[in-house]
C-alpha cells in the first residue's frame, strides 16, 4: 500500500497539522480511511459538506453539469450561475451578487466594494473595522482583517485599512470610528475563533451605529451561513439586515464556491472594477445550486435548529458530568466545547481512534460542525463516542 503520509512529509509545505489518517471515501455523515475504517464525520470539511458527503443530488448536478460545459470565462452567460444568482437574491435581503471561488476571496471583493463606497460616498474612507480573534482568510489583506496576532506577526508590515478591535463591545467600535472609516466586517459567530456568540443586543446595536455614521455593515457569513446556524443566513437570527454578506464554505456542497452579496445602495461596482476567471464557473455553480435548492425546499434550517438543539442540550449533558468542561458554546449545528486545559489534541486522538472526527479549534477547545443533515441517531452515536472518550481524560 502506498505511504501517503509519507508523500506529504516529502513535497508538501508544512502548513497543515494533519491527523494521521488518510480518507478515501464518504457517504452521508460518515468517511472512511484507506484501512476500511469507519468514522463519522463531525468536522464536514471544515463546515463544507451542508449536504454530507457525495449527496446524490450534489453528486448529480455536478455529473451532468460535468458532460455539458465546464468553464467559459465572465466574458459570456452561463445559466447555472444566473440560476444560482437568482436563488440567492430572491432568499435573501440584497439585490446583487458576485461569484469568486473561496472565503478569503469573498471577504477581499467585500472590503474592495467598500473601499468604493467609501470613495464614492465618504470622501475616500477606507479603513474597515474588525474584531480580535476574528477569522476572515487567509491573504494578505484578510491577516490584517482577521483580529489575531498569531496569524499577522510572520507577515508584518500588513497591508493598511484595518482596524481590530474587541469583539461583542459596542463602545471599543464606537470609539474606533474615524471620518477614514467605511465599513464594520464581523461574523455573526467567531467560528474559527472558537464559536464565540456575541450577546443577542450587540449586532443590533452595531448596526444602528453604522445607520447613524453612513458607513457600511458586512457580515461574513462564510461559515454561519447557507443553514448551519439554523436558519439560511446568520444574520436572520439577529434581528438586522446587513448592507454587505459574504459565503463560501457551504455553499458549494463541496465544490470550491464563493460569493458576496449586496443590498442595490451598496452595490457600487461598475464594469471591470473587479473580476475573476473561475467566480461563477458552471460546475462550481451548478453544485452550488443544487445544494441550495436542496436546502431551501427541504426546509434543512428548521431540521438544524432541532438537532442543533439536541447538539448543544447533550453537550450541556457531557458538561454536567465532566468538570474539565468549562463551557459549551454554539448555535445550530456549530458547537464548540470549552476544557479548562489544553487537552484538545488528545481528545480529538481518542475520539478519532474511536470513530469520530472533531476539530481542535484551540488548543483547550473542540468544534463540531457535521453535516446539515445530521440525525439525532448520529449525534447520539458521536456523543456516545466523546462520552467514553471525556471519561478516560
Ligand atoms: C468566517 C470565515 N471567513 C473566511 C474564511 C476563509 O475561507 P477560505 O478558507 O475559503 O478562504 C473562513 C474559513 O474558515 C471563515 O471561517
Amino acid at each position: 500500500m502506498t505511504d501517503w503520509q509519507r508523500l506529504e512529509k516529502k513535497y508538501f509545505m508544512p502548513t497543515f497539522k494533519r491527523m494521521p489518517i488518510t480518507l478515501v471515501k464518504g457517504k452521508g455523515v460518515r468517511v472512511w480511511d484507506e484501512n476500511g475504517k469507519e468514522y463519522l464525520d463531525f468536522t464536514a470539511g471544515w463546515a463544507v459538506n451542508s449536504l454530507g458527503h457525495c449527496h446524490p443530488e450534489v453528486v448529480s448536478a455536478i455529473a451532468e453539469q460535468a458532460k455539458t460545459l465546464l468553464q467559459t470565462s465572465n466574458q459570456f452567460y452561463t445559466v447555472p450561475q444566473l440560476q444560482l444568482a437568482e436563488l440567492l437574491v430572491e432568499n435573501s435581503c440584497f439585490d446583487r451578487v458576485f461569484f469568486c471561488n473561496s472565503g478569503a476571496e469573498a471577504n477581499e471583493g467585500a472590503v474592495k466594494l467598500a473601499r468604493r463606497y467609501g470613495k464614492l460616498h465618504l470622501d475616500g474612507a477606507y479603513k474597515v473595522i474588525t474584531a480580535l480573534n476574528s477569522f476572515h482568510g487567509r491573504t494578505l489583506a484578510m491577516t490584517a482583517a482577521s483580529g489575531q496576532r498569531k496569524f499577522q506577526e510572520p507577515y508584518m508590515p500588513l497591508p493598511d485599512g484595518f482596524i481590530n478591535v474587541e469583539y461583542n463591545n459596542v463602545v471599543a467600535l464606537k470609539k474606533a470610528i474615524t471620518a477614514q472609516v467605511c465599513a464594520v466586517m464581523l461574523e455573526p459567530i467567531q467560528g474559527e475563533g472558537g464559536v464565540n456568540t456575541p450577546d443577542d443586543k450587540y449586532l443590533r446595536a452595531v448596526r444602528a451605529w453604522c445607520d447613524e455614521k453612513g458607513i457600511l455593515l458586512i457580515l461574513d457569513e462564510v461559515q454561519t451561513g447557507i443553514g448551519r446556524l439554523g436558519t439560511l443566513f446568520g444574520y436572520e437570527q439577529f434581528g438586522i439586515e446587513p448592507d454587505i454578506i459574504t459565503l463560501a464554505k457551504g455553499l458549494g456542497g463541496g465544490i470550491p464556491i464563493g460569493a458576496f452579496l449586496a443590498t442595490e445602495n451598496a452595490s457600487v461596482f461598475s464594469q471591470g472594477e473587479h473580476g475573476s476567471t473561475f467566480g461563477g464557473n458552471p460546475l462550481a455553480c451548478s453544485a452550488a445550486y443544487a445544494t441550495l435548492k436542496f436546502i431551501i425546499e427541504n426546509d434543512i434550517p428548521s431540521k438544524v435548529q432541532k438537532n442543533g438543539a439536541y447538539l448543544i442540550a447533550q453537550l450541556n449533558k457531557l458538561k454536567s458530568r465532566h468538570d474539565f468542561i468549562t463551557e459549551v458554546r454554539g448555535r445550530g449545528l456549530l458547537a464548540a466545547v470549552q476544557f479548562d486545559s489544553d487537552l484538545t489534541d488528545k481528545v480529538a486522538r481518542s475520539c478519532m481512534e474511536r470513530g469520530l472526527l472533531v476539530n481542535p479549534v484551540k488548543p483547550n477547545a473542540i468544534r463540531l460542525m457535521p453535516p446539515l443533515t445530521t440525525a439525532k441517531k448520529e449525534i447520539d452515536a458521536a456523543m456516545g463516542i466523546l462520552d467514553k472518550v471525556l471519561a478516560k481524560m
